[in-house]
């Protein structure tokens, strides 16, 4: 699925495909260049779902996490990880969680051999104007 945003409201349209694939062992990967908007995607999904917490980027934590009803949801980016050292202390709070990750090629994970894979990709066109390629959903 394509989506052209030219305004951050806009990215309500791309949350509504997600809201049924909010459960466990599911992980959303977002891509694209620094700035694209991996972190503010997210803010707009959280919010949409029903997180009351604000949410702010991990870049210095690598991980935040948050809980909604019985759920675990998990938003790592792996920026700042360069090695694999930590790979089994991030998959194992990933396991049964809803997990957003940002870098996701800097944590030496297989994914798919864990979790229902979606991918969104951020292409910047302009200031202004962003394009979405939504993979993995129906
Ligand atoms: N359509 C849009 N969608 C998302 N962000 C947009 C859009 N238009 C402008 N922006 C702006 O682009 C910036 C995106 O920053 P954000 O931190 O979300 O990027 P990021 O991809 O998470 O970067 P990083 O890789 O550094 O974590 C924000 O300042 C946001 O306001
Ligand atoms: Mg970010």
């Amino acid at each position: 699925m394509r989506f052209e945003i030219s305004n951050i409201e806009e990215l309500d349209i791309i949350s509504e495909h997600l809201i049924n694939y909010l459960k466990g062992n599911v992980c959303l990967i977002l891509d694209g260049q620094m700035g694209a908007g991996k972190t503010t995607f997210t803010k707009n999904l959280l919010k949409k779902v029903g997180v009351k917490e604000i949410v702010t980027s991990p870049t210095f934590n690598i991980m935040n996490q948050y809980k909604l009803h019985d759920l675990n949801i998990n938003h790592i980016d792996a920026y700042r990880l360069t090695n694999e050292e930590d790979e089994q202390m991030y998959l194992e709070q990933m396991i049964d969680s809803f997990n957003i990750v940002e870098w996701s090629k800097n944590l030496a994970i297989k994914y798919e051999n864990y979790f229902k894979v979606i991918k969104l990709k951020i292409e910047v066109i302009d200031e202004n104007i962003r394009v979405f390629n939504l993979e993995g959903v129906n």
